[in-house]
C-alpha cells in the first residue's frame, strides 16, 4: 500500500517542484541548474508524503498541500546541500550521486541551498500551488520558520557539529535529534493539516504528537542504517557516522536498544492516530515505513 501511495505522492510533488527551477536569466542558469540538481535526483520525498497524508487524514483532497508539499521538501534537499559540504559532514554521495559541491562547486553549492531555502518560502505562498486562505498561509510560514530555523533544524545541526567526538548523553542526544530531523518532519504534517482548511485545535494536537515520535523515530532509524544498510541501497556513504564519530542512538545505545527505541516510538505515533478513521491509514503507513525502511 505504502509503494503505491509513495509512488503517486513522489509524482504529484515532482510535478510541482518541476516548474520552480526555470532560471530567469541566462546569467542565473548555472545556479538554477545546481537548486535543480539537488532536489530533482530521486530523494524518498519522506517530508511531502507527511504533508499530503496529513491532509488526507483531515478528510481533504491532498492536492491542497502541495505548496507545503514542496516547501517541506526544498528546505530539505537545501539541509542536504549544506550538511555534505566538506565544512560541514564533508560527503561526496547523495542519493546516489556526487554531491552538490562535487557536481558543482562549494560556493555554487552553498548559493544553491540559500536559493532553494527562500525558494520553499516562495513555494508556501505560491497561489499556483496553495489554496489556503491569507490567515492559515502566515500560520503555515511561522511554523516553516521556525522548524527550519536556529529554533529548530538549523539548531540542530549546530548541536550536532558542536558534539563531534563528544559523548552526549541520552537525554541530549534526543534534543539534538528532535531539532535537526523531528522539527522539519513536524512541519511537515503540520503544514499539511493546516492546508486541508479544516483542521480543529485538537486534532493539530494530535497530529503534533504522532509528528513528534515519528520524526525522531526517522532519525534513530537513519542512525541505525548508518551501519546496517550499505552504501549502494543508501545512495550516500554507509559508515560516515562511524567514521566521524558522530553521535547516534547505536553509538550510545547499541544497536538492539537503538531499534527497540524506533519501534517504541512508532507506536507511540500509532497511539496518537486513534481518534482518527481510515483516513489516516496513509499517516499509520508512513509511520511503520519509516522504522521499516532500508534506506
Ligand atoms: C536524510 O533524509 C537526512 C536526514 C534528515 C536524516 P532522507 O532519508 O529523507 O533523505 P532523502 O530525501 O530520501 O534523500
Ligand atoms: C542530517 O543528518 C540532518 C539534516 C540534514 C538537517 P545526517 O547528517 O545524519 O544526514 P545524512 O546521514 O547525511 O543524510
Ligand atoms: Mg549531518
Ligand atoms: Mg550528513
Ligand atoms: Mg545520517
Amino acid at each position: 500500500m505504502i509503494a503505491a501511495y509513495q509512488a503517486k505522492c513522489q509524482a504529484q510533488v515532482d510535478a510541482a517542484l518541476e516548474p520552480l527551477f526555470q532560471a530567469p536569466s541566462p546569467e542565473l542558469e548555472r545556479l538554477y541548474a545546481a537548486m535543480r540538481y539537488s532536489v530533482m535526483n530521486g530523494g524518498k520525498r519522506v517530508r511531502p508524503l507527511l504533508a499530503y497524508a496529513a491532509c488526507e487524514a483531515l478528510g481533504a483532497d491532498g492536492q491542497r498541500a502541495n505548496g507545503a508539499a514542496c516547501a517541506v521538501e526544498l528546505i530539505h534537499a537545501y539541509s542536504l546541500v549544506h550538511d555534505d559540504l566538506p565544512a560541514m559532514d564533508d560527503d561526496d554521495l547523495r542519493r546516489g550521486q556526487p554531491t552538490t559541491h562535487k557536481a558543482f562547486d562549494e560556493a555554487c553549492a552553498i548559493l544553491a541551498g540559500d536559493g532553494l531555502q527562500s525558494l520553499a518560502f516562495s513555494a508556501l505562498l505560491d497561489p499556483r500551488l496553495n489554496t489556503q486562505d491569507a490567515d492559515t498561509s502566515l500560520a503555515m510560514v511561522r511554523a516553516l520558520a521556525e522548524a527550519a530555523g536556529s529554533a529548530g533544524m538549523v539548531g540542530g545541526q549546530a548541536i550536532d557539529l558542536g558534539s563531534v567526538g563528544l559523548k552526549l548523553d541520552q537525554q541530549a542526544l534526543e534534543y539534538m535529534h528532535r531539532h535537526k530531523t523531528g522539527a522539519l518532519i513536524e512541519a511537515s504534517v503540520r503544514l499539511g493539516a493546516l492546508a486541508s482548511g479544516r483542521a480543529s485545535a485538537s486534532q493539530l494536537a494530535a497530529l503534533q504528537t504522532y509528528a513528534q515520535a515519528i520524526g525522531l523515530a526517522f532519525q534513530v532509524q537513519d542512525d541505525i542504517l548508518d551501519i546496517e544498510s550499505d552504501t549502494a541501497t543508501l545512495g550516500k556513504h554507509q559508515g560516515a557516522d562511524l567514521a566521524r564519530d558522530k553521535p547516534t542512538y547505536p553509538a550510545l545505545l547499541g544497536l538492539p536498544a537503538a531499534k527497540a527505541y524506533a519501534v517504541e516510538l512508532r507506536d507511540q505515533a500509532l497511539v496518537a492516530l486513534e481518534g482518527f478513521g481510515e483516513s489516516a491509514e496513509p499517516l499509520r503507513a508512513l509511520a511503520c515505513y519509516i522504522v521499516e525502511r532500508r534506506h
